[in-house]
């Protein structure tokens, strides 16, 4: 069978490696794809903003199957012009991407089902969230409610930087559309963590819980990213809070989505604050995220072609999902600059050595190739992977890896996976190191 997967990023990378090495798969392609896609898949070029677009890419390479890896254009809408069209294709449809697609959609979705979530209010212009932060103390979280490329989120520590921000995205319009309507919610305390699941509506499959690192500096420092790492260990959640998520919020989001005559088939994300009052829901995301997809993919053992068939098929339920039980861990390479404006076109050196290693691969994520030589294209450039027989065997590993590599102004986390490594001490459940105490996005 032909696939067709959309996307040009880490994220898409690894499902690229993943659907590769599917023995269903004959011809793979990827639009726009990028250098390590090019390695597996053939490239095809695309816009991913124009649902009409991506359905001619369809038709013209002949794919019974799609697979969207972004946010964007399940929001534009592909999903609904490739059923339209009878093609298949995994995510959801435009009415219910508005999980994401607008955070105050997302909330009154979580209110009317009781879904656990942070206390909130949404404000429609200036004056009027200026007058709602009085519902808030001032370390008040601000959210422009569509979609931000996670520049979106601001998290206040006084009430003249709650304003700052409002005054920012809802007047001087710094996040375009986007930012003209806002959630302001309490800030919630308490570790975070990925709860992504594999779902048509009423099956559930989950997949191996994952911790993604936002901060741009090691203890979490310093300003949010699109993310610097993220590691994937059965550790990162019991059993007994696996049954407690399932319960509370993925049960609720589900029946809720069918309530409301929401049809969801895709891959569901519950980014989630564990707090004193048990699992809050901080955002979904309607696809997977970046880079937690690299890790947990490394420990999928199903044929994730297989997977996707069997959810187009409507027969989720009846199939298992298998999983490695060694950890895996990603380390994000990062160009200086990043989070803000990147120094690009850099030479990368090492790539090489790095992924001779055992137990490792390398996801490229913001490169090009220019005449023979690797260059770096992006604020995140390369995705480092390693998986090993435990947490910090995969850790030691990942980071002889990216030290192979070097590129001028390269800066990474070193402290990826270290709450897992404090779970594993005797009597250690991770320290709640709250939030990112200086992390506004804006
Ligand atoms: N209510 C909250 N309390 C504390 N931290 C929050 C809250 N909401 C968001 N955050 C922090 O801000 C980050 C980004 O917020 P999120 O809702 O995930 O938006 P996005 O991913 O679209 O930028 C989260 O990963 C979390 O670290
Ligand atoms: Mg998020």
């Amino acid at each position: 069978m032909n696939v067709l997967l959309f996307g040009s990023g880490g994220r898409e990378h690894a499902l690229a490696w993943k659907l590769r090495e599917s023995q269903l798969v004959e011809e793979l392609y990827c639009a726009p794809g990028n250098v390590g896609i090019a390695q597996v898949a053939e490239c095809i070029p695309a816009d991913l903003a124009d649902p009409r677009a991506m359905l001619e890419v369809a038709q013209q390479v002949k794919a019974p199957l799609t697979l969207v890896g972004p946010e964007l254009p399940l929001v534009a809408g592909v999903v609904d012009e490739f059923e339209r069209a009878g093609l298949t294709i995994i995510g959801p449809p435009r009415a219910s991407a508005q999980l994401e697609g607008s955070k105050a959609f997302a909330k009154r979705f979580m209110e009317r089902h009781r879904i656990p979530t942070a206390r909130f209010e949404v404000a429609e212009d200036f004056e009027a969230a200026v007058h709602a932060l009085d519902a808030f103390g001032p370390q008040v979280v601000i959210k422009a409610d569509g979609l931000a490329a996670g520049k979106g989120v601001a998290l206040a520590a006084t009430h003249e930087e709650a304003v700052a921000s409002l005054d920012a995205m809802m007047r001087q319009k710094t996040l375009g559309p986007a930012g003209e309507r806002v959630v302001m919610e309490e800030r919630l305390a308490g570790e975070e963590i990925s709860f992504i699941i594999l779902t048509d509506g009423k099956s559930v499959a989950p997949l191996a819980p994952s911790q993604d690192h936002k901060a741009a500096f090691d203890g979490d420092l310093g300003p949010n990213t699109g993310g610097m790492g993220a590691y994937s260990d059965d550790s990162i959640i019991s059993p007994r809070l696996q049954e407690q998520i399932l319960r509370t919020i993925v049960g609720p989001t589900l029946s809720g989505l069918a309530a409301e005559a929401l049809p969801y088939h895709g891959f569901l994300y519950f980014g989630l604050m564990l707090t004193a009052e048990g699992p809050k829901v901080l955002e979904y995301n309607v696809r997977l995220g970046d880079p937690e997809t690299q890790p947990t993919l490394m420990r999928m053992r199903t044929d994730l072609v297989e997977l996707l068939q069997a959810l187009a098929e409507g027969r989720l339920g009846g199939l298992p999902v298998h999983w490695s039980p060694n950890p895996s861990v990603c380390v994000v390479l990062a160009s200086k600059g990043y989070p803000g404006k990147p120094d690009t076109g850099k030479a990368i050196t090492g790539f090489d050595v790095a992924e001779s290693l055992g137990g490792v691969k390398v996801f490229h994520a913001g490169t090009v190739f220019d005449d023979g030589r690797l260059l770096t294209a992006g604020g995140r450039v390369l995705d480092v992977t390693a998986t090993a027989e435990n947490l910090p065997a995969a850790i030691e590993r990942v980071y002889a890896a990216a030290g192979k590599i070097h590129f001028e102004g390269m800066h990474y986390r070193r402290d990826i996976g270290a709450k897992g490594l404090r779970r594993l001490r005797p009597g250690g459940s991770a320290p709640s190191l709250g939030t990112n105490p200086r992390g506004a996005h804006l």
